[in-house]
């Protein structure tokens, strides 16, 4: 049988995507963007070269996934601890960046069909950078493709800190805390991520082994999946490649594998 190949992929991605199974695509990919520094200094420039070098592997990753019908990506953008601990000077051209890039992109959002969201601290970004970000994304909120989260000021620790403190301030404007009762899905209604399924496939470039604080709670059960390639060179092909890895790993979620391959959970 001939898999039909998505309109839009180069030779190699289609290469790669002809190995695949469409039916078993990861339903929410996220991925941690790391190694722009790195790619910067192998080449002697500053690091804010290797930062706008990332806007092209940001374009093929959202592209290509939009393109084979990934239904959700998100992508650590800008951490909590990026804003504290980076020199003022790194921190103002990566606001800079995304400003440029939500304005330029959108074109290519749309045409992808992609509605763009993000999770993070956002009331602690530049005024102007939030606009910019409200702008975009009520440009793309009628799109029916993709998801693209872009996790900004984000930290998986604020974030549960975040649900906390709105489950108790609920509990007590619906009447005190006496019949509050916390159990997972009440925390899972409370993350910025409510709206989004769990992470199936967790990419990390550069090849660092952490997770660095991004979405501890939802990628309790992802496949992580660790590539040596430094952000700045990551495309589309590389996607397909994590892909094509996920889809050999058995998933058990803490059960055993049944006879037929599939697992018990
Ligand atoms: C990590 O590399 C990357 C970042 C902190 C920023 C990510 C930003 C981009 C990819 C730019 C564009 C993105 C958008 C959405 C506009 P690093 O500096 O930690 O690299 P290093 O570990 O090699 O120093």
């Amino acid at each position: 049988m001939h898999t039909q190949v998505p309109e839009g992929l180069d030779r190699r991605e289609a290469e790669l995507y002809v190995k695949l199974d469409p039916k078993r695509l990861p339903r929410h990919i996220a991925i941690i963007m790391d190694g722009n520094g790195r790619w910067a200094r192998k080449r002697h420039m500053p690091r804010v070269a290797g930062h706008r070098a990332g806007v092209a592997a940001v374009r093929s990753t959202v592209e290509t996934a939009a393109r084979i019908g990934v239904p959700a990506l998100t992508l650590y953008a800008f951490s909590v601890e990026n804003w504290k601990l980076r020199p003022r000077s790194e921190t103002e051209f990566l606001m800079g960046l995304l400003r440029r890039y939500l304005k330029k992109e959108l074109p290519t959002l749309q045409r992808s069909n992609v509605r763009l969201e993000y999770i993070g601290r956002k009331q602690e970004l530049p005024q102007d950078v939030q606009e910019r970000m409200g702008w975009a994304r009520d440009a793309t909120a009628e799109n029916s493709g993709m998801r693209l989260t872009l996790a900004l000021n984000y930290g998986a620790r604020s974030e549960l800190v975040d649900a906390v403190n709105d489950i108790v301030r609920v509990a007590i404007s619906n009447g005190g805390l006496e019949h509050l009762r916390v159990d997972e899905h009440l925390i899972q209604q409370h993350l910025y991520t409510r709206h989004l399924p769990d992470p199936d496939l967790l990419i990390r470039t550069s090849g660092e082994m952490r997770l660095s604080n991004f979405l501890l709670w939802q990628a309790a059960y992802a496949e992580i999946y660790v590539t040596p390639t430094l952000w700045p060179e990551f495309r589309g092909r590389h996607l397909l490649e994590a892909i094509l890895e996920y889809q050999k790993r058995e998933r058990r979620y803490g059960g055993l594998l049944e006879p037929d391959g599939s697992s018990a959970h």
